[in-house]
């Protein structure tokens, strides 16, 4: 990473350029590609940008960068670097004024330099460019002259500078945006745009096919935010909520991201009924419901507008999904926290028994917490994730500190199924749960258990940090844990983590 040092240095690059490019033959090329691109959603939507066209052509790489980041979107050009063709990402295109300083100590946008340290350097079969008299492509001064070039965009007005970034080598052109965390491609002829074809993020219009699962007690509508203004989708937890405070976490979390977000709705809440009314009222884009049976409420919430996806225990049960005309399926294994299915399928088991009954896309859930449990549950013919113990153990969720700390000291197998006669849950063993154990090994009837739980107990325990005789709802992987970090950077780790764990898998 360099960066421009000393402002005469700059007037004067900046100087330079302008004489070097008149603005008549600055836009003649890139303009009317430009007008195409916007009319385009996938472009509307797009953070990170790839403009798969060559340089040295300075006039495309100027308009780029200036109509980019006028929409605050972070660009990535191949640029010419000896014998290699690298891709370099600019961010931050407004954020410095004339006449300061302008090194930048840190990049600009810690997501950018997430998103983009892992993407590999790309070597491109037939794009014309200039090796030889490359005006871009050249060592130090190349940096210094880029910068210059983007601050020649904004006319002598505030401006930014963009921070770069190396890649490596890979030997071939990615396809998919997918693959290098981008959301749109585009190519030299500037009417090709590669879609992200993973079915889960295109659904739900989302960038990354990472969701934060509805927990009751953790996930309102800071978590939700959070994880879909990282890209993800961040689901707000109705099971816990009353239909008043569903509508004003909604609205909290459509004023903190204009990403989308969905709700969790499980069907056998007491307030279902008035749960969905106000999801329906309030048109939000995605619900994802549990619990139940997908044909009460899917085609209502699909008349309305609203992405569904129903949360299943078994192959069967996704046949139902499907029947009932959801978007999308999530397959929970037996590892998850919260409540499980009766038959105990483990995540292993279960995503390709879903994989192969349905067509739909699916997300695998249930004892992810990496993005190496990504690419897992991808092999297994997973689209996305949907992760409830990771998330309930990020600064965003709503879960007391105590619940949290106990959770990020906990080793494998401190957390057991439990309630089997009642509804499956997954329990921390504290105190309650050593209750339950005793009752269920001396045949405690469900009346019995029920009586043993009582109300409230899930909020005791998860919200208000009664360790001892709460319940305690964690997920299997709650062992694999052991920071809290902010759920964005969740997102982005795990994103990152998944293209570590494909690229470095051992190919037999
Ligand atoms: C504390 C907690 C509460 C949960 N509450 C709900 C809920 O209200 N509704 C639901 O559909 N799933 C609930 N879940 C399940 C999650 O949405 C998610 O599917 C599951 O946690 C994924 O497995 P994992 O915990 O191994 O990541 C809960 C999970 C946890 C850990």
């Amino acid at each position: 990473m360099e960066y421009i040092s000393g402002k005469k240095e700059l007037r004067r690059l900046v100087a330079a350029r302008k004489k070097q490019v008149e603005p008549a033959e600055r836009r003649s090329r890139s303009v009317p590609v430009m007008q195409r691109l916007m009319a385009l959603p996938e472009f509307k939507r797009a953070r990170n940008v790839l403009f798969y066209w060559s340089l040295p052509d300075e006039v495309t790489t100027h308009e780029t960068v200036q109509y980019c980041a006028s929409l605050g979107k972070n660009v990535f050009l191949p640029v010419v670097e000896g014998e290699r063709l690298l891709i370099r990402g600019f961010s931050g295109m407004d954020s410095l004024v004339p006449g300061e300083s302008y090194s930048i100590p840190e990049p600009v946008d810690g997501a950018l330099q997430a998103d983009i340290l892992d993407m590999d350097l790309v070597v491109v079969p037939g794009v014309a460019f200039d090796r030889n008299g490359g005006r871009m492509g050249r060592g130090k001064g190349y940096y210094d002259r880029l910068f210059a070039d983007a601050a020649g965009c904004f006319g002598g007005g505030p401006y930014k500078v963009g921070v770069c970034f190396d890649f490596q080598i890979v030997d071939s052109v990615p396809r998919e945006p997918h693959d290098m965390l981008m959301d749109a491609v585009v190519f030299e002829s500037g009417t090709e745009i590669i879609r992200n074809e993973n079915r889960v993020c295109g659904v739900f219009g989302i960038r990354y096919p990472v969701i934060s699962g509805g927990m009751v007690w953790c996930s309102g509508w800071r978590l939700a935010s959070a994880v879909s203004a990282a890209g993800g989708l961040g689901l707000i937890g109705a099971g816990s909520m009353k239909p008043g405070l569903l509508k004003e976490h909604i609205s909290k979390c459509r004023a903190a991201t204009d990403r989308p977000f969905g709700v969790n709705v499980p069907l056998m809440s007491p307030y279902a009924t008035e749960l969905m009314e106000t999801v329906i009222e309030e048109r939000v884009p995605a619900v994802f419901t549990s619990a139940g049976n997908p044909k009460l409420w899917t085609s209502r919430l699909k008349e309305a507008g609203i992405k569904v996806a129903h949360v299943v225990s078994s192959s069967r049960f996704a046949a139902k999904c499907a029947e009932a005309g959801v978007d999308a399926v999530v397959a929970e294994g037996f590892e998850a926290g919260g409540h499980n299915g009766k038959e105990e399928t483990a995540t292993m088991v279960l995503v390709p028994e879903v994989r192969s009954a349905v067509d739909l896309p699916l997300i695998a859930a249930g004892g992810i917490v990496s993005g190496s449990g990504m690419a897992a549950a991808f092999a297994l013919g997973a689209e996305g994730v949907q992760l409830g113990t990771r998330f309930a153990l990020s600064l965003e969720s709503s879960a007391a500190d105590s619940f949290k700390q106990l959770c990020i000291g906990l080793k494998e197998g401190d957390t057991m199924l439990a309630l089997k006669k009642l509804s499956p849950t997954r329990l921390i063993r504290n105190d309650f749960y050593g209750k339950i154990e005793a009752a269920e090994a001396a045949g405690a009837s469900r009346e019995e258990l029920q009586s043993l739980l009582g109300r409230g107990r899930a909020r005791m325990g998860i919200f208000e940090g009664d360790l001892s005789e709460g319940e305690l709802e964690i997920g299997q992987a709650v062992s694999l844990v052991r920071s809290l970090l902010p759920a964005g950077d969740i997102v982005r780790g795990i994103m990152e983590e998944y293209r570590k764990a494909v690229a470095g898998m051992q190919v037999l």
